[in-house]
C-alpha cells in the first residue's frame, strides 16, 4: 500500500465505511460515485480522487461494489485485525468509553480497566473489571494488549504513557490533554473534544457574520 496517503484523506475513510455499512445493512450491492456524492454531501471527484489514491476499485459504468469497497476500506484502515485494548482511567470517560459496544463491532475488544482510585477497583463496566494499576504490566503481557486508553488528568500520563510503553504498548488514544513523550514506534492519536466544539464555534459565527446583512 502507498505510505504516503495523506492524513486528510485516511481521515475521510471511516466516513466512507459509515456509509457503505448502512448501504450493505439494506442490500445495497453497488453505487455510482455520483449517488455516492448525492448521500455523503461531497462532490463525485472528490470521492473518486480519494478513492483513486488506493488502486479506484471502481468500474465504467458500474460504479463501486458495496461489499468489496467496504472491505478494502476496512482492509486500509487497518479493521481486519482484532485489536485488545485497555483503559486507563475509570472515571465518567473512561467508564462512557468503556460502555460503548460499537467498538467492539470494528473488532476493538475491551480487555481490563485500571485506575488508582481504590474506591473504583472491583467495579465493573460490561462485566470487564477496574483492577489497581500494579496489575498493568502483567496484565499487557498475558493478554496481548494492542491499545491502551488514556482517560486520567494531564498530571499522572506522561509517566503512565511511559509506563504503558516499557510493557509493550504500542499505540495509545489519549484524551489527556499533554502531549506525550513516546519513542518513535508507538502510534499516538490525541483526542481533544473541546477542539471539535471550538470548530464549531468558529463556524457558528462564521455564518452569524456573513449571515449579518440578511438578517437585517
Ligand atoms: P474523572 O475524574 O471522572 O476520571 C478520572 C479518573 O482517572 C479517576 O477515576 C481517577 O482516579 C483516575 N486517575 C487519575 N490519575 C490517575 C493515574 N495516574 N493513574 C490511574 N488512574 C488515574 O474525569 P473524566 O471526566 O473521566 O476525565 C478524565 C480526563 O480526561 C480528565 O483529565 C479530562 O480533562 C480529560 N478529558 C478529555 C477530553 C478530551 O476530549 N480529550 C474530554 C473529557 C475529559
Amino acid at each position: 500500500m502507498d505510505k504516503d496517503i495523506s492524513q486528510a484523506v485516511i481521515s475521510r475513510l471511516p466516513r466512507y465505511l459509515r456509509y457503505l455499512g448502512e448501504l450493505k445493512d439494506k442490500n445495497v450491492e453497488r453505487i455510482s460515485s455520483s449517488e455516492l456524492s448525492v448521500l455523503m454531501k461531497v462532490t463525485a471527484s472528490q470521492i473518486r480522487q480519494d478513492l483513486n489514491n488506493f488502486g479506484g476499485f471502481g468500474q465504467q459504468g458500474y460504479g463501486y461494489n458495496v461489499d468489496y469497497l467496504y472491505s478494502e476500506i476496512s482492509k486500509i484502515l487497518g479493521l481486519e485485525h482484532q485489536y485488545n485494548f485497555i483503559i486507563i482511567g475509570a472515571g465518567n470517560l473512561g467508564k462512557a468509553l468503556g460502555g460503548y459496544l460499537n467498538f467492539e463491532k470494528r473488532g476493538f475488544i475491551l480487555k481490563g480497566m485500571f485506575d488508582k482510585n481504590p474506591d473504583l477497583i472491583g467495579t465493573e463496566v460490561r462485566g470487564v473489571k477496574v483492577m489497581p494499576m500494579e496489575e498493568v504490566p502483567a496484565f499487557i503481557k498475558a493478554n496481548n494488549i494492542d491499545i491502551a486508553v488514556l482517560t486520567i488528568p494531564k498530571e499522572g500520563a506522561v509517566l503512565v504513557a511511559k509506563v504503558l510503553v516499557e510493557n509493550g504498548i504500542r499505540a495509545i488514544w489519549n484524551f489527556a490533554h499533554v502531549d506525550l513523550d513516546v519513542p518513535e514506534y508507538v502510534q499516538v492519536e490525541n483526542v481533544h473534544l473541546s477542539d471539535s466544539l471550538m470548530k464549531l464555534s468558529y463556524n457558528i459565527s462564521s455564518y452569524m457574520e456573513s449571515n449579518k446583512d440578511k438578517e437585517q
